[in-house]
Protein backbone atom coordinates (compact mmCIF):
# COMPACT_ATOMS: atom_id res chain seq x y z
CA UNK A 1 0.00 0.00 0.00
CA UNK A 2 3.28 2.77 -0.54
CA UNK A 3 1.25 3.86 -3.75
CA UNK A 4 -1.61 5.21 -1.08
CA UNK A 5 -1.13 8.72 -0.53
CA UNK A 6 -0.43 9.17 -4.12
CA UNK A 7 -3.75 7.49 -4.81
CA UNK A 8 -5.25 9.85 -2.87
CA UNK A 9 -3.60 12.56 -4.38
CA UNK A 10 -5.00 11.79 -7.51
CA UNK A 11 -8.46 11.15 -6.08
CA UNK A 12 -8.25 14.66 -5.06
CA UNK A 13 -7.28 16.05 -8.51
CA UNK A 14 -10.65 15.01 -9.99
CA UNK A 15 -12.98 15.69 -6.96
CA UNK A 16 -14.12 18.60 -8.94
CA UNK A 17 -14.61 16.48 -12.37
CA UNK A 18 -16.88 13.99 -11.33
CA UNK A 19 -17.51 12.87 -15.13
CA UNK A 20 -13.87 11.28 -14.55
CA UNK A 21 -14.50 8.17 -12.08
CA UNK A 22 -11.50 7.28 -10.05
CA UNK A 23 -12.84 4.85 -8.46
CA UNK A 24 -10.55 3.49 -5.46
CA UNK A 25 -10.19 3.78 -1.36
CA UNK A 26 -13.47 2.66 -0.72
CA UNK A 27 -12.03 0.56 2.38
CA UNK A 28 -10.98 3.91 4.08
CA UNK A 29 -14.61 4.83 4.68
CA UNK A 30 -16.70 2.06 5.19
CA UNK A 31 -15.29 0.21 8.01
CA UNK A 32 -18.03 1.06 10.82
CA UNK A 33 -19.35 -2.78 10.49
CA UNK A 34 -17.09 -5.45 8.94
CA UNK A 35 -17.34 -5.46 5.20
CA UNK A 36 -18.26 -8.73 3.84
CA UNK A 37 -19.30 -10.57 0.24
CA UNK A 38 -21.94 -12.65 -0.51
CA UNK A 39 -23.57 -13.94 -3.66
CA UNK A 40 -20.64 -12.21 -5.53
CA UNK A 41 -22.03 -8.79 -3.97
CA UNK A 42 -19.54 -6.53 -2.01
CA UNK A 43 -21.72 -5.05 1.55
CA UNK A 44 -20.74 -2.27 3.40
CA UNK A 45 -21.84 0.44 5.81
CA UNK A 46 -20.02 3.57 4.69
CA UNK A 47 -19.22 6.61 5.97
CA UNK A 48 -21.53 9.68 3.41
CA UNK A 49 -20.28 13.32 2.22
CA UNK A 50 -22.38 14.55 5.88
CA UNK A 51 -20.96 11.97 8.12
CA UNK A 52 -23.38 10.06 8.97
CA UNK A 53 -23.67 5.78 7.98
CA UNK A 54 -24.97 4.23 4.70
CA UNK A 55 -25.63 0.48 4.12
CA UNK A 56 -25.06 -0.35 0.89
CA UNK A 57 -24.23 -3.19 -1.57
CA UNK A 58 -22.47 -3.41 -5.09
CA UNK A 59 -22.84 -6.00 -7.55
CA UNK A 60 -19.09 -7.07 -8.27
CA UNK A 61 -19.72 -8.05 -11.40
CA UNK A 62 -19.70 -4.50 -12.42
CA UNK A 63 -16.03 -4.28 -11.23
CA UNK A 64 -14.13 -7.91 -11.52
CA UNK A 65 -13.19 -10.34 -13.83
CA UNK A 66 -11.30 -13.86 -14.10
CA UNK A 67 -8.43 -14.09 -16.63
CA UNK A 68 -7.68 -17.06 -16.56
CA UNK A 69 -7.82 -18.10 -13.14
CA UNK A 70 -6.67 -14.67 -12.50
CA UNK A 71 -8.85 -11.78 -10.56
CA UNK A 72 -8.53 -8.38 -11.28
CA UNK A 73 -10.61 -4.39 -11.95
CA UNK A 74 -12.59 -4.98 -14.84
CA UNK A 75 -15.44 -2.96 -15.86
CA UNK A 76 -18.19 -5.50 -16.57
CA UNK A 77 -15.88 -8.39 -15.87
CA UNK A 78 -18.55 -10.48 -14.95
CA UNK A 79 -15.98 -12.86 -13.00
CA UNK A 80 -19.18 -14.78 -11.34
CA UNK A 81 -19.53 -16.69 -14.41
CA UNK A 82 -16.17 -18.54 -13.99
CA UNK A 83 -15.91 -18.33 -10.79
CA UNK A 84 -17.54 -19.45 -7.13
CA UNK A 85 -18.67 -16.89 -6.12
CA UNK A 86 -19.87 -19.04 -2.78
CA UNK A 87 -16.04 -18.93 -2.10
CA UNK A 88 -15.25 -15.61 -2.05
CA UNK A 89 -14.46 -13.72 1.29
CA UNK A 90 -12.75 -10.78 2.18
CA UNK A 91 -9.06 -11.68 3.44
CA UNK A 92 -8.63 -11.60 7.35
CA UNK A 93 -5.40 -10.07 6.89
CA UNK A 94 -6.59 -7.45 4.68
CA UNK A 95 -10.03 -6.97 4.36
CA UNK A 96 -9.94 -4.94 1.10
CA UNK A 97 -8.42 -7.95 -0.90
CA UNK A 98 -11.13 -10.50 -1.89
CA UNK A 99 -9.94 -14.16 -2.40
CA UNK A 100 -12.27 -16.89 -4.89
CA UNK A 101 -11.85 -19.83 -6.70
CA UNK A 102 -12.11 -19.53 -10.24
CA UNK A 103 -12.09 -21.39 -13.26
CA UNK A 104 -8.78 -21.33 -14.79
CA UNK A 105 -9.20 -21.78 -18.48
CA UNK A 106 -8.64 -25.98 -18.52
CA UNK A 107 -11.25 -27.27 -15.82
CA UNK A 108 -9.43 -26.61 -12.86
CA UNK A 109 -10.43 -24.20 -9.91
CA UNK A 110 -7.15 -21.54 -8.05
CA UNK A 111 -7.54 -19.47 -5.57
CA UNK A 112 -7.01 -16.10 -6.41
CA UNK A 113 -6.89 -12.55 -5.16
CA UNK A 114 -8.42 -8.91 -5.96
CA UNK A 115 -7.52 -5.75 -3.91
CA UNK A 116 -10.95 -4.20 -4.30
CA UNK A 117 -9.62 -0.79 -3.53
CA UNK A 118 -7.95 -0.28 -6.74
CA UNK A 119 -11.73 -0.31 -8.19
CA UNK A 120 -14.48 0.37 -5.68
CA UNK A 121 -15.09 3.62 -4.34
CA UNK A 122 -17.35 5.08 -1.34
CA UNK A 123 -19.38 7.41 -2.96
CA UNK A 124 -21.44 9.64 -0.87
CA UNK A 125 -22.03 6.51 0.83
CA UNK A 126 -22.53 3.94 -1.95
CA UNK A 127 -20.17 1.73 -3.48
CA UNK A 128 -19.48 2.01 -6.67
CA UNK A 129 -16.88 0.92 -9.48
CA UNK A 130 -16.14 2.37 -12.84
C1 LIG B 1 -5.04 -24.86 -14.39
O1 LIG B 1 -4.75 -25.49 -13.17
C2 LIG B 1 -4.30 -26.84 -13.30
C3 LIG B 1 -4.16 -27.40 -11.89
O2 LIG B 1 -3.41 -26.54 -11.09
C4 LIG B 1 -3.01 -26.85 -14.10
O3 LIG B 1 -2.59 -28.18 -14.27
C5 LIG B 1 -3.24 -26.18 -15.45
O4 LIG B 1 -2.02 -26.09 -16.15
C6 LIG B 1 -3.81 -24.79 -15.26
N1 LIG B 1 -4.13 -24.21 -16.56
C7 LIG B 1 -3.77 -22.98 -16.87
C8 LIG B 1 -4.22 -22.50 -18.21
O5 LIG B 1 -3.12 -22.26 -16.10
Amino acid sequence: MQLTHFQLLVAGLFVFAPSVAVAQNWYDTCQSTLPYVSGGYLYATCTTDSGTESSTALNLDACVANYGGQLACAADGDFTASCDSASCELAAEDISVMECYCENGSGSEVASLVDLDSCISNDNGILSCY
